[in-house]
């Protein structure tokens, strides 16, 4: 039986309603305490788990199958087979800084203090610009970092950019788009094909005619 992973959270709503149409016959809703879920027609067995998550349930094999936001992906690096964008979770990955101070910390002569749940992507993005910069990794509430004087900027994900107008932050510079992305096991994709091939074209089929 092959194992799916289904991120928690934002993107929940609109992945059961991909696959729903796909026929994958996903559970009626993520938000539950029971954690693995047979699908209504006993063919597929979900995971729920968090977004950021995703990638390594799929990479290390626990789920053949998954979905997750590139921008976790990436984060994870996570080796899998990368089959599809699905049309959903659209953000961007970004910089932001406080409102009335928001150009100084980008210059080269100053370390900027950056609070962030990407890390990697963030050490990544100011070592390729020459920044040294000091990482705080937070698990959530990253735009408290400037309020509380704890950084200097964020690196976060901005969707509709209400939680950066909320907080008086202003985005600075794109880092990545991100959107859903279907990830499949490598290992997975060539033991068991024959049957998640038929599942991925059921999927192809859905986005193609919508
Ligand atoms: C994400 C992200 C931002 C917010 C951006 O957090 O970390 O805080 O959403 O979305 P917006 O631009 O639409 O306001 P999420 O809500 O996933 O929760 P978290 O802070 O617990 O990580």
């Amino acid at each position: 039986m092959l194992t799916i992973a289904l991120p928690k959270g934002r993107m929940a709503q609109d992945a059961l309603h991909w696959l729903t149409r796909a026929g994958w016959s996903p559970p009626a809703a993520v938000d539950d305490r029971q954690l693995v879920i047979p699908s209504q027609d006993g063919r597929l067995r979900y995971l729920l788990v968090k977004p950021m998550d995703a990638p390594v349930f799929v990479e290390q094999g626990a789920a053949d199958m998954g979905i997750a936001g590139l921008d976790a992906l990436r984060e994870r690096a996570a080796d899998v087979y990368e089959p599809m964008l699905l049309p959903f979770g659209h953000c961007r990955l970004a910089v932001a800084a406080p409102q009335d101070r928001p150009q100084r910390p980008l210059r080269l002569e100053i370390s900027p203090r950056v609070a962030t749940k990407y890390p990697r992507l963030a050490e990544q993005y100011f070592r390729s610009r020459g920044i040294s910069a000091e990482f705080i990794v937070l698990n959530g509430s990253v735009e408290l970092g400037p309020l509380v004087d704890m950084a200097d900027l964020i690196v976060d994900i901005i969707q509709t950019g209400n939680t950066l107008r909320a907080n008086r932050l202003v985005e600075l510079r794109t880092i990545m788009p991100s959107q859903a992305v279907l990830m499949v096991n490598r290992a997975s994709y060539r033991l068991h094909r024959e049957s998640i091939q038929p599942l991925l074209q059921a999927l192809r089929d859905v986005l193609s005619e919508s």
